[in-house]
């Protein structure tokens, strides 16, 4: 056999586990992680979520408890959704600004139980309208009215943070809303509640699960079909640093990127482009598909999983928000 004469050997390095380890370049901790929950009113059971196997809507006595198993996991932060009855709902999301809200409920009960937990809520109307959009309808109802809609926005923002939220976390895209909230928070002495922006939010498919399981109304029967006039179109990569850079300038605390999985890129290009930390969410439709492929035997789920979060922490993210939260920071502690 003839031996090649070869210097730089790169398999050197991936010999052993013990080598391979030395050389990773990227690890994956439970710190990295903030796990989304859905809430629900009332006293009765957690409700199984079909298309979210594994995630259930939780009453608030279950939220805390499973956030206090969560900070004993090791993972930082929560993000809380509520799943409102369908009679609460209407056409200029009021219920969202009712000062007793599920939502308001929730923040005050987990800060009280683990006050070292951080808190992140959404604030957007899309739990709380009847036609499912983020925000409110324009008088000729033909599209958003944004700047009526960032009205409401900054009031859901002064509920959420006297509630407790450490983040408000507006995910509706609509313009102007982060400068206007943190006017808002402000002006209340709210100094120390932080933003964290979805910025760079795609008009994406992979959301269908996370619909299911606010039971936010199916926008299609409305005038706007989709919600294409204020998140970002999948084809755009300039945009999305707009988006970000537009955020960054109106003081946003955190960026996001959203969905994180196909949106790799999009994420390094923000990395680069900040030095604000950076979050990533691994949307429903991420988690449901890889729970589907796994369940007709085609995929791995825990390898894939892995190698999914890892991929979106090496391409950027100093945090990522994802359904498998509570479960891979469970396989750190065993
Ligand atoms: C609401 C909101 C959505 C998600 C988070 N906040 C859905 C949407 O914009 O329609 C999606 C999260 C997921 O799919 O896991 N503004």
């Amino acid at each position: 056999m003839r031996r090649l004469n070869l210097p730089r050997r790169p398999r050197r390095l991936r010999r052993t586990a013990a080598i391979r380890n030395m050389v990773a370049e990227t690890r994956l901790t439970p710190a990295d992680l903030i796990q989304p929950y859905f809430v629900i009113d009332g006293e009765g059971a957690p409700q199984e979520i079909a298309s979210l196997p594994g995630q259930r809507r939780l009453p608030i006595r279950e939220l805390v408890r499973e956030c206090e198993q969560l900070h004993r996991l090791g993972v930082p932060g929560v993000a809380l959704f509520p799943s409102i009855e369908p009679v609460l709902k209407d056409a200029a999301g009021s219920e969202a600004l009712n000062p007793e809200t599920l939502v308001l409920r929730a923040i005050r009960a987990v800060k009280q139980a683990v006050p070292e937990l951080a808190i992140v809520t959404d604030i957007a109307l899309d739990p709380y309208t009847d036609h499912g959009h983020d925000g409110i309808f324009n008088a000729a109802g033909t599209d958003m009215d944004n700047d009526g809609t960032v009205e409401i926005l900054r009031q859901m923002s002064l509920l959420c943070a006297e509630a407790g939220a450490d983040f408000v976390a507006p995910s509706d895209m609509m313009d102007g809303r982060i400068e206007a909230i943190r006017e808002s928070l402000d002006d209340a002495g709210l100094t120390e509640t932080a933003i964290m922006a979805y910025s760079a939010k795609f008009a994406s498919a992979f959301y269908g699960p996370f619909r299911d399981a606010v039971g936010s109304a199916s926008v299609a029967g409305t005038n706007l079909l989709g919600k294409h006039t204020y998140q970002l179109n999948p084809a755009n990569r300039r945009e999305a640093l707009l988006e970000t850079e537009l955020d960054e300038l109106e003081a946003a605390d955190v960026l996001m990127v959203k969905p994180a999985g196909a949106y790799l890129d999009i994420i390094r290009d923000v990395r680069n482009n900040t030095h604000l930390p950076l979050a990533a969410y691994q949307v429903s439709g991420e988690y449901a598909q890889l729970h589907a492929a796994a369940r007709l035997g085609w995929l791995d789920l825990e390898r894939c999983r892995d190698e999914s979060l890892l991929a979106i922490k090496r391409a950027g993210a100093d945090m990522i928000l994802t359904y498998f939260a509570a479960e891979v920071a469970g396989c750190f502690s065993r």
